[in-house]
């Protein structure tokens, strides 16, 4: 997952999956044929598939734990390295609804933390793409042992325009700005080439250490991602969280009725400027047709557009990632942006519902430090209605401060303030471990209460 969002694969489905009690030998049994049904697809895997063809790999399925869940599975945090605060105690929390400056969460369904009315907790998540049109092969969980809720593909996600590229919702495409981890996700040889041909001097900024994203390795601090322990893992020299990751998952439903409205009285531009992007994804200083991602992906703010004019400030993708503006130069700045980057792997899906289709967007974001990464990120841009030099306005996509909402477009000839709605809302969400395989294998084949004299001992020798 950390190495590749599948693209190819363009079928998605969700499982989110509470355990019943008393079930939990059962859960394990279905989780470890589903560890080994081939599924489950390394980042060695990727690579050689790519090499060969991506249609090598037709399916693919990736599975992470809330911090319950693990406990349900009778892992528990080893008290020399425990869980980072944000996932012990869970999204679905008051405190991280506070954190994360969520206004109302009585519409969520779900949430990764025990004991909210109403709203499921959720201990797994198992995320599956496949070709689309085609059967997948994935074994479903049985409802004896889960309670199932499943968050499906939109199929018109891919087929909205010819191109066949993932379009959000909205109708603008997604999944273009995605950091490059050094060593992980890089590409090689010619391709490389033609990226840095095509981003300029600009390449690096996108480029990050892998310990950004995946725990034990070196990150932009040059220094080893903390592992957190569970006191059953039982090698030494090494952590249960080694190689893993922590997902931010929220399923956010969007008003595409109501952004196609707001798109006929304020025409397609303006849509763009709340966006950052234009539809086809390239940058809003862009003319001409369409370039590579490569190229979409490439540029600054700081100098290039310091007033807005271009992209405004409070646009989504500015407020998410603000690039070089951030520092005391553009070097600074954009040091500092990279210890705020997000690798998204999310979905758009369509629920059916009684009244026709609702479609949203499954956001998925990768990292490695929660706090540092999703959850700044969320508090200090998207969310605050001081970003910058704005003054109560949020995130024209996300945000979740009361309608009418303003938004500053600088420049606009007929003024610069524009009156929106909110069209989006989460529906839930939750933190989630996403483990290495080998701790994969581990979770699903141990038993809770079989802990060994041996794994005291390594876990007593781990530095
Ligand atoms: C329904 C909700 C959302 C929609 C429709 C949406 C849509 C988009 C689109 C169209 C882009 C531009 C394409 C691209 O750069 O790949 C984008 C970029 C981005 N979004 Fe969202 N997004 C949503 C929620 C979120 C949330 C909740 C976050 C994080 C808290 C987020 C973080 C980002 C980031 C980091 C970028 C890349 C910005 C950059 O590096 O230039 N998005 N989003």
């Amino acid at each position: 997952m950390l190495k590749s969002g599948f693209g190819w694969l363009k079928s998605s489905r969700f499982w989110l999956l509470t355990i019943r009690d008393g079930r939990e030998d059962q859960a394990r049994a279905w989780l470890a044929q589903l560890a080994n049904s081939g599924l489950v697809v390394s980042a060695k895997r990727v690579e050689e598939g790519k090499a060969k063809s991506e249609a090598s790999i037709s399916e693919a399925v990736a599975v992470a734990f809330s911090f319950s869940g693990l406990k349900k599975l009778g892992c528990s945090e080893a008290e020399t390295h425990p869980f980072p605060t944000p996932f012990s105690s869970g999204m679905g929390s008051a405190l991280r609804k506070e954190l994360l400056r969520d206004t109302s969460r009585d519409q969520w369904r779900w949430s990764d933390v025990e004991g909210h009315d109403g709203c499921q907790t959720v201990h797994v998540l198992v995320a599956q793409w496949w070709v689309l049109d085609e059967e997948s092969r994935m074994e479903a969980p049985d409802p004896d042992v889960f309670v199932i809720r499943t968050v499906e593909n939109n199929p018109c996600s891919f087929k909205k325009k010819e191109d066949g590229r993932l379009r959000e919702p909205f109708g603008f495409r997604d999944g273009l700005a995605q950091p490059v981890i050094r060593g992980l996700r890089e590409e090689g040889g010619a391709s490389r080439k033609q990226a840095e041909r095509d981003a300029g001097h600009f390449y690096e900024d996108r480029v990050v250490e892998p310990g950004e994203f995946v725990l034990g390795y070196r990150n932009e601090y040059d220094e080893l991602t903390y592992c957190p322990n569970v006191k059953e893992w039982p090698q030494s020299g090494d952590r249960f969280t080694l190689n893993g990751s922590y997902l931010a998952v929220r399923q956010i439903q969007q008003d595409v009725e109501a952004f196609e409205e707001f798109r006929k009285a304020n025409g397609q531009g303006i849509c763009e400027k709340l966006m950052g992007r234009r539809m086809d994804g390239m940058p809003l200083g862009w003319q001409g047709p369409p370039g590579s991602d490569s190229a979409a992906d490439a540029f600054r703010y700081r100098v290039e557009d310091a007033n807005g004019f271009a992209c405004p400030k409070g646009a989504h993708i500015r407020r998410s990632n603000p690039r070089d503006s951030l520092g005391i130069d553009v070097q600074s700045s954009i040091k500092s942006s990279k210890l705020h980057r997000l690798l998204r792997r999310g979905r758009p899906y369509r629920e059916e519902t009684d009244s026709g289709t609702r479609d949203g967007l499954f956001f998925i974001a990768c990292n490695a430090d929660l706090e540092r990464q999703f959850e700044f990120i969320h508090q200090r841009w998207v969310q605050n209605p001081r970003f910058g030099t704005l003054h109560d306005q949020d995130d024209p996509v996300v945000g979740s401060l009361p309608d009418p909402k303003t938004f500053t477009i600088p420049g606009l000839p007929s003024g610069s303030e524009v009156t929106l709605a909110s069209f989006t809302k989460p529906l839930g969400g939750g933190y989630f471990f996403l483990p290495g395989i080998a701790a994969l294998n581990f979770i699903v084949r141990h038993r809770a209460g079989a802990r060994t004299a041996a794994a005291h001992q390594a876990e007593a020798a781990v530095p």
